[in-house]
């Protein structure tokens, strides 16, 4: 299996609004049982507003789209989602679009891929991610990658617990 990561462009459109209405992908996204949708997200928009401070980003297995990740610098990025936010942390979202695909590893090495490309920026000093409480399955993934827990927080509606994982856990994670 080689997995690799490349910006999302225009032409990912489709196959980003087909994993928005994945049943596992919503649920990661909201404990509404009746929502239809993950992020309903506008997708063209979303890609055309790229920058160094938001950027989605496409996993190929062997040249297929298999999952996408959001990484964002969350003190700079103009929603401030992530509210007050000190510098030089990114934040990562990641989702894989069929279930077909999930289990197997992929989101693992797209993880792996991904700290990489954060981090070698040195000014980088560690990650957050803010899975839903309810998502005990990705509290699992994230913690072996070596991912901590901050504490629960609220997104709006959204009922999270905060995991990050500093330079200094990362390199000792990885060596
Ligand atoms: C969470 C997510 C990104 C993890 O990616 P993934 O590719 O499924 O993760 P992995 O395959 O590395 O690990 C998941 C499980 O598969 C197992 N696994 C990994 N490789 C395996 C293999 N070759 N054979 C059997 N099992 C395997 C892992 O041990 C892990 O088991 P666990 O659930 O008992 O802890 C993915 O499942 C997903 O997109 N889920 C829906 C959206 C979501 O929840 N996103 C996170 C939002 S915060």
């Amino acid at each position: 299996m080689t997995i690799t990561l490349r910006p999302a462009t225009l032409d990912d459109v489709a196959i980003l609004e087909l994993w928005d209405r994945d049943p596992g992908v919503i649920a990661c996204s909201s404990d509404d049982p009746d929502a239809e949708q993950a992020f309903g997200a506008d997708w063209a928009e979303e890609i055309a507003t790229f920058s160094d401070v938001w950027a989605y980003w496409i996993a190929e297995e062997d040249g297929r789209p298999v999952g996408a990740m959001q990484i964002i610098d969350p003190h700079l990025e103009p929603t401030h989602y992530w509210g007050e936010c000190p510098p030089n942390l990114r934040a990562i979202d990641i989702w894989i679009g069929d279930a077909i695909d999930r289990n197997r590893g992929i989101g693992a090495e797209m993880m792996r891929l991904a700290l990489e490309k954060c981090f070698a920026n040195p000014d980088v000093i560690g990650i957050v991610i803010d899975p839903l409480n309810s998502n005990t399955a990705a509290h699992r993934f994230y913690q072996r990658l070596g991912f901590t827990v901050v504490g629960r927080r609220m997104f709006g509606d959204d009922d999270c617990l905060v995991h990050q994982l500093t330079r200094e856990d990362w390199e000792a994670h990885d060596s």
